[in-house]
């Protein structure tokens, strides 16, 4: 079995970040989303990785991976223009060759590993196993109608009416007959050959086409909400108190890392959250679900709910909430009381 790890797409809904990033590649608790989607890659048998990449991002996503050795995986890439999932797919047939693979989103994450994912694929002799979950907005995904037995009758990309709340996550298993489907399959009107659509396809040729529930959280991270939602989470989950750089004259309440290097001067941090390597932390409050990048600045301001890459400055901001925050970005309350000089770039939202 391989695994396919999209990491493609145009990323229209993060601009002006994904101007000079891939959008896989945002950081959440200081870590790139595709880190976490290769973890779980890496802790299955799988070893052969594809990663699709999109024209204008693919050298960035690279660099990240490198030959995977990093995740002790054996990592290629297949360059595709974004056109759609099934697409991708596709453009990757000379590297699956007639293998079985995992196929993932690069900015999707979930608490659950693949294992037992691969275990029913294989055990059921499946030709696709495709993976649902509740959401409380389904016109806005790809939706599951199952019937009582839990079979699935249809499969509907982003239905104006929906008839379920089961929403197709961004894990996949396949046989090699996805490709049978997915020469039959048309694009849709929005020009893109849909996975929806290669699925669908399959259950009308009578393939084995299964569904399982996710028991753990799913976050897609296409919007800058998510992202903070995702970093919420992973910091949620996953950090620990771990102090490596110096603390003085401050507090820590709670979980928070912070990396060697960084040094909180005056200030409060309360976690759980991360303080990367370098960080200057001074005259500060740092609130919960933060995560600072290395290198960055944060003096006389106060942060909370916040993603704040690499090389960041903040200046005596009162109060910034809910914000994500690009890399080399500067953000400073003008010294002229309640004036405010923008050099904003292209697509850039700001609520002042
Ligand atoms: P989407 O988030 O659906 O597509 P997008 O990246 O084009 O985003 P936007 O709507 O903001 O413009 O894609 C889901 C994942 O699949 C994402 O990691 C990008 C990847 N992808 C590809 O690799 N190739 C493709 O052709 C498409 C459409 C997406």
């Amino acid at each position: 079995m391989k695994a396919l790890v999209l990491s493609g797409g145009k990323g229209t809904r993060l601009r002006p970040l994904t101007f000079t990033c891939a959008k896989q590649l945002i950081p959440v608790a200081n870590k790139p989303i595709l880190g976490y989607v290769l973890d779980q890659v890496a802790a299955t048998p799988i070893k052969k990785v594809g990663i699709i990449t999109a024209p204008e991002t693919g050298h960035f996503v690279e660099n990240y991976v490198a030959d995977g050795s990093s995740w002790n995986l054996d990592a290629c890439y297949i360059p595709q223009k974004p056109l759609g999932l099934a697409h991708a797919v596709k453009t990757a047939k000379p590297f699956l060759g007639k293998d079985s693979f995992v196929m993932c989103l690069g900015d999707n994450v979930t608490g659950q590993g693949l294992a037992g994912f691969i275990k029913k694929f294989k055990a059921d002799h499946l030709d696709a196993l495709i993976i649902l979950k509740e959401v409380d907005n389904p016109s806005s995904f790809g939706i599951a109608q199952l019937d009582e037995k839990g079979n699935i009758i249809r499969l509907v990309e982003k239905p104006k009416t929906p008839m379920g709340n089961l929403a197709i996550i961004g894990t996949y298993l396949f046989s090699n007959r996805v490709h049978d489907a997915i020469e039959r399959i048309k694009p849709s009107w929005r020009g893109e050959l849909e996975i929806t659509d290669a699925i669908q396809e399959m259950i009308n040729l009578g393939f084995a086409v299964k569904a399982e529930i996710l028991n753990s959280w799913w976050l897609d991270t296409g919007k800058k909400d998510d992202i903070l939602s995702a970093n919420a989470r992973i910091l949620d989950e996953y950090v620990q108190l771990d102090v490596k750089g110096k603390v003085i004259n401050s507090t820590i309440v709670g979980r928070v890392k912070i990396e060697a290097g960084a040094q909180i001067l005056n200030s409060i941090v309360r976690g759980p959250c991360v303080i990367g390597r370098n960080v200057l932390i001074e005259n500060s409050f740092i609130g919960p679900y933060t995560s600072v990048g290395d290198d960055s600045k944060i003096c006389n301001s106060s942060l909370e709910y916040c993603v704040v890459q690499e090389c960041v400055s903040v200046q005596n901001v009162e109060r910034l909430e809910d914000s994500l925050i690009g890399k080399n970005a500067k953000v400073a309350r003008s010294p002229r009381g309640r004036i405010i000089k923008l050099n904003v770039g292209d697509y850039s939202e700001l609520e002042v």
